[in-house]
């Protein structure tokens, strides 16, 4: 039976006499896996409060996900593979005599961190480290592997402004597997803009101030990863949400507000998140950082795109609601655009999401028959409001300072997305470790136009070493049309730096990289789509910087 063995360091205190007897994740496989994933948007989730159960996981001092400070002494990271448990991989780690699994670590701008992967599982892996400025030696790019039993020290300044990141496994071919198996943590890099926000809100991580890891699962056979054809086209994707590992989750708050900060690390899949009261009625909230940290003043929204590894930081006050109501994160029913899944035969049986009325009916056929396509809407963490709070301080006109994004002068560098010969590519390439199509030069600025075709569908596209500035969104589909912000056609979502930016069939993206960097001699970094399945296979370039 699949338990986290260490749920009850996790639980608050509130809590653990609830559960006395039984470790949530055990209380949980006693329970129908299917209950939380086959409701539509038209379902009342919010009150039938038995569909959310399981308090969700909280990063604490210890523990998954708990929080881990770094910068002074070398910090092991032990991939290891626990058998009968869930995450089935993971980073377990041991300091101060606090046992850690998948630690949140947390670093200061600037601090010189040293981690040691140690490699406990049974097939070479190495670890990336998402989102940062770093030297090749140090970014885990999957180029040099870490055999079994063998380790590898990282060394390295942290040289990011404050903002959400992670790491995970980048074994190129078995980076998908080792992800969904559990194996990725987050780092947080905190600097000052992030402590003077912290403080005017009365922030306090883990409590009023949460991460959330989304990802989903295939609840018949977590663990088990064997991507058929058709998953490596389309993605891989499952039929169960978890929130930082717990399924059916829900949180206790308090009547006041609340920042979260989302991490979405699904193999494959897109959310379209919102947020709404048990009345149905959506409730707005604030966006304060994407991928590379916070934007300059927060920016109201209703509802955001969120693909594969990028992230979001949400503020959402629950001041206004009832105490003993009820809201809802959810991700909504969209159309994904997989154009490239037209059925070629018109005995195609409808699809998973049709069946379910849950995602708008489309010429496509599924993914999987037991997992429900990309756009499917579900239900992901309840939050049930129990008591009320301090008045809130005023909100904070301006978060930070960002470089400011400007196109560099000269051509463009084009960048087309699409499928030829069996495989996704980019320029009609795919990755060879022997090749690099990608040369830029030291210190040059570029603007990159990413392409994709109208026969494709959305690829949430990635470059290692560099944040970047996206300019301009042209051509986009229609169901973007109410997330625009500007006249450049940007999303909220695109106002701040992003390591990862998704793009949609038919729609160009114009976006600035910033080369400069400190590091002796060329380094080479990777450019591709965060779909690991497209990763895994190919849909990959190498990007030498001189
Ligand atoms: Cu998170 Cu090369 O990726
Ligand atoms: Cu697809
Ligand atoms: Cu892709």
């Amino acid at each position: 039976m699949a338990a986290y063995n260490d749920d009850f360091a996790l639980l608050r205190p509130g809590r653990r006499r609830a559960l006395s007897g039984f470790a949530a994740g055990a209380l949980a496989a006693f329970l129908p896996r299917a209950v939380a994933t086959t409701l539509s948007a038209s379902d009342d989730l919010c009150t039938t409060p038995a569909q959310f159960d399981v308090p969700l996981r909280i990063p604490a001092q210890r523990g998954l996900m708990g929080r881990l400070v770094v910068g002074g002494d070398p910090v092991v990271l032990r991939a290891v593979s626990r058998a009968g448990n869930a995450p089935r991989l993971a980073y377990a780690a041991n300091v101060g005599g606090r046992e850690y699994l998948n630690p949140t670590l947390v670093a200061r701008t600037g601090a010189r961190v040293r981690i040691v992967l140690a490699n406990g599982l049974a097939e070479p892996t190495v670890t990336h480290w998402h989102g940062f400025t770093q030297d090749t030696g140090n970014d885990g790019n999957g180029e040099t592997l870490v055999a079994p039993g063998k380790s590898f020290e990282y060394a390295f300044t942290v040289r990011n402004r404050s903002g959400l990141y992670w790491y995970h496994p980048h074994p190129h071919g078995a980076t998908a597997a080792q992800l969904y198996r559990g194996l990725f943590g987050l780092f947080a890099i905190e600097d000052d803009d992030e402590l003077a926000l912290r403080r005017s809100l009365a922030l306090v991580p883990g409590a009023t101030e949460l991460p959330l890891i989304l990802h989903d699962r295939r609840s018949s056979a977590p663990d088990a990863y064997a991507p058929t054809e058709s998953d490596q086209l389309h993605g891989w994707y499952g039929d169960e949400a978890l929130v930082n590992f717990t399924p059916r989750p829900y949180l206790d708050v308090a009547a006041r507000r609340y920042r979260f900060r989302i991490l979405n690390a699904a193999n494959a899949r897109v959310f379209r998140l919102g947020i709404r009261g048990d009345d149905g009625a959506p409730i707005p909230f604030l966006l304060l950082g994407t991928d590379g940290g916070l934007i300059e003043r927060p920016l109201p929204a209703d509802e955001l795109f969120l693909a594969p590894a990028e992230r979001v930081d949400v503020l959402v006050d629950f001041g206004r609601l009832p105490i003993g109501g009820f809201a809802l994160l959810e991700t909504r029913a969209f159309d994904p655009m997989h154009a490239e899944l037209r059925p070629r035969r018109s005995t195609d049986a409808p699809t998973d999401a049709m069946a379910h009325g849950t995602a708008p009916a489309q010429d496509n056929a599924t993914p999987a028959s037991h997992s429900h396509s990309d756009g499917a809407a579900f239900a992901l963490l309840q939050f049930r409001i129990r008591e009320r709070a301090a008045r809130a301080a005023p909100m904070p006109t301006r978060l930070s300072t960002l470089p400011v994004a400007s196109a560099a002068p000269g051509s463009e560098r084009p960048l087309r997305l699409g499928f030829a010969k069996g495989r996704w590519r980019i320029n009609d390439l795919v990755y060879d470790v022997a090749a690099t199509p990608i040369v830029v030069a030291r210190n040059a600025v570029e603007t990159w136009l990413i392409r994709n075709y109208h026969t494709s569908m959305p690829h949430a596209m990635h470059l290692h070493g560099f944040q970047f500035r996206v300019l301009e969104r042209e051509t986009s589909p229609d169901p973007l049309a109410s997330l625009v912000v500007d006249a450049q056609g940007r999303q909220a979502t695109d106002l701040g730096l992003k390591d990862t930016v998704l793009v949609w069939p038919g729609e160009s993206v114009k976006i600035a990289i910033d080369f400069r960097h400190p590091f002796a001699g060329a380094q080479t970094y990777l450019f591709h789509c965060h779909n690991l399945e497209h990763e895994d296979g190919g849909m990959m370039l190498r990007v030498k910087v001189g």
